[in-house]
């Protein structure tokens, strides 16, 4: 049996001594915390932060050894969130000298079925993001091989165990988590003491791989994985996440009692193991979800409404039936001592909640606005729409952007990116096989016929995920800017309001691999000097930073405080988990004719960016939950926040 890409580790290696992690110093919060926290888990402003302070342990690790005459070996992980951390390592080789020529290497996974020269494969992920850049010696590194045939799958399985052992085991794992709470690819169902083999790809997973490998169907259904059993022998062990998308899983993980239905959990019982997460991937954990539970509390004007609105539902109450006895057995007496009684406490937040529900997205003109969302001056507004790929702002705020044009305001809405990579091969072809077909009854459009072909020539020799030449990707960019002007059109918003900025961040690059210049800010704030906005809607804030969504937002935000623009400004929550009611500003509801309006619009678009709230489901989940909190019901409602 040959393990192509598996090298065996030279010199066996004894067990070296447990190293603690550098930990935040022991606070009385902490200990509160610890009751609801099973893993030691730090939370960072942002990624790059806890890129750094991983790094920096690596680095501490490696020199540790090397001092004392031995290897280092790293269990490493792929996927967006370790990039940060990779590219934060080879800057420590670059600037700080950072040696990894006695540095060993085994990654979790690898796909199963597709060769290492693919651009997915994990293989050439790590070849990129990381070790090109290094001085790791190529006999060094270590991924499992997603091409040895399925009747060597088992022995190979067995040979890449062997040789982590024969390297002398693994000093620090480096761990992402998937949505369906995966470590490396252990699915639901993994159990504890599982090692390296073959599994098939969660549903969820594949989904989340689907941007990757443009589009769902490409992607391979198994994977070989290093098992929890294989994982949770590393000496240490670091898992990052980042993004509100993952906050769910990572307060399962770290809160609940370990289970094999989320593999992560069983970090629970290592000894060394620590979760690295950014704020909106702690937003779940019960310290932020439900902070009186842990610890004396801030009671500001959110985490009061926050209080009520989880009372009412743990409760099944509407607000204005909730009685003291509720608020004191739930750990809020101090609330309630503040605000005097229940009485006064339910009233005031159903007003908040009331205040946050308008028809009139736009501001009511010549209306006293004390109470609403939005300010009635100016009327009308200039409003913009900001989307980071096609149909985000469709899925998100279709029937508001219907009611700002109903209501006579400027409505223009901007196309950060040309969404190029989710128009499919097949429209494309389809396209090019029509011009073909139409210059065979003509003459004089050789031209025409000589574009088709190379079209198609183009689509063929790429084959379903190389690279896509610029004359391919325009065509794909013509194609759902086609979408995007016939769902515009639906909602009443003429081509002549759209704006196709097609940032370059994205043209340049694929999922995963995008990086944001000056460019990007630069032409988003040309767009934002020209329309001089009164009201600004955007998404992407808490989004995983590799995504398209945050980098768009990240160019709209620099460009907003390059400009000093201080309009108002509102945000929809696009491919983040559909705001809480005590998270909303502002609820526009909509009636079941708007809705269908909505889903017209979204349907003009042939391939869909998410198979989420196609059907307005999130919209009509947040309306029955503010009908269960006591007002008024109504078929749908899109929701919005206050960027501040
Ligand atoms: C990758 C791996 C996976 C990922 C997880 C999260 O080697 O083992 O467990 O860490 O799927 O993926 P991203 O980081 O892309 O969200």
């Amino acid at each position: 049996m040959t393990l192509a890409r598996v090298s065996m580790a030279h010199n066996a290696l004894g067990p070296a001594a447990i190293q603690p992690l550098i930990r935040p110093p022991m606070t009385a919060e902490k200990s509160h915390r610890e009751q609801f926290e099973r893993i030691p888990t730090s939370v960072y402003k942002n990624n790059s932060e806890a890129a750094q302070m991983l790094a920096a342990e690596v680095k501490a690790l490696i020199e540790d050894r090397r001092a004392v005459g031995r290897r280092t070996v790293l269990g490493l992980a792929t996927g967006s969130t370790p990039v940060p951390f990779y590219r934060e390592l080879i800057r420590l080789h670059r600037e700080e000298g950072l040696s990894f020529a006695d540095v060993v290497t085994f990654n979790l996974d690898e796909y199963y079925g597709i060769e290492s020269s693919h651009p997915e494969s994990y293989f050439r992920f790590m070849q990129d993001q990381l070790f090109s850049y290094i001085d790791i010696p190529a006999a060094n590194i270590h991924v499992p091989d997603g091409t040895v045939p399925m009747d060597g799958v088992f022995a190979a399985c067995q040979a890449y165990e062997d040789a982590i052992a024969q390297a002398g085991g693994i000093d620090l794992q480096i761990l992402g988590i998937g949505r369906t709470g995966h470590i490396g690819f252990n699915e639901p169902g993994s159990t504890r003491n599982s090692r390296t083999r073959l599994i098939a790809l969660d549903r969820v997973t594949r989904l989340d791989a689907a941007a990757d490998f443009l589009s769902e169907e490409n992607v391979p259904r198994f994977a070989i994985t290093m098992g929890v059993g294989t994982i949770l022998d590393a000496r240490r062990l670091a898992l990052m996440a980042w993004g509100e998308n993952k906050a769910t899983i990572v307060a399962q993980a770290i809160e609940e009692p370990e289970t094999e239905v989320v593999s992560a959990s069983f970090l629970q019982s290592h000894p060394n193991a620590r979760f690295l997460i950014d704020e909106p991937a702690a937003s779940a954990l019960t310290r932020n979800r439900l902070p009186w539970l842990v610890g004396p509390v801030d009671w500001d004007a959110a985490t009061r409404r926050r209080a009520v609105l989880w009372l009412a539902r743990t409760a099944k109450k509407p607000v204005l039936k909730l009685v003291d006895e509720e608020y004191n057995h739930r750990g809020m007496g101090e609330l309630l001592t503040r605000e005097g009684s229940a009485y006064n406490l339910n009233i005031s937040i159903f007003n908040e909640l009331q205040h946050t529900i308008t028809g009139w997205p736009g501001g009511k003109p010549e209306a006293d606005d004390t109470n609403r969302p939005e300010k009635a001056d100016p009327f009308p507004k200039r409003a913009l729409v900001v989307a980071p790929e096609p149909e985000d702002e469709m899925l998100s705020m279709a029937g508001t952007i219907e009611r700002l044009v109903e209501q006579g305001h400027d409505v223009r809405i901007v196309y950060q990116t040309s969404g190029s990579l989710r128009t499919p091969d097949a429209a494309a072809a389809k396209f090019a096989r029509i011009l073909l077909e139409q210059s065979s009854f003509a003459t004089g459009l050789e031209a025409q016929a000589d574009y088709a072909r190379l079209i198609l020539r183009q689509i063929d020799e790429k084959g379903p995920f190389g690279e896509h030449p610029a004359e391919l990707r325009q065509l794909k960019a013509l194609i759902r800017r086609g979408e995007a002007q016939d769902a515009a059109a639906a909602l009443g918003v003429s081509p002549d309001r759209l704006v196709f900025l097609d940032l370059p961040f994205y043209e340049n690059g694929r999922y995963r691999r995008f990086r944001l210049t000056d460019a990007d800010t630069d032409a988003m704030a040309a767009t934002l000097a020209e329309f001089q906005p009164d009201q600004v809607f955007a998404t992407g804030h808490l989004a995983d930073p590799s995504t398209v969504q945050a980098l768009a937002f990240k160019a709209l935000d620099r460009a907003m405080q390059k400009l000093g623009l201080t309009c108002s400004r509102w945000l929809y929550r696009g491919h983040q988990p559909p705001l809480k009611p005590y998270e909303v500003d502002m609820a526009v509801p909509m009636s079941p004719a708007q809705l269908e309006f909505k889903v017209a619009a979204i349907n003009k678009f042939q391939a869909h960016t998410t198979p989420d709230n196609l059907t307005g489901e999130h919209n009509i989940a947040i309306a029955a939950q503010y009908d269960e909190l006591g007002m008024a019901e109504y078929e749908a409602i899109e929701a919005f926040e206050r960027w501040a």
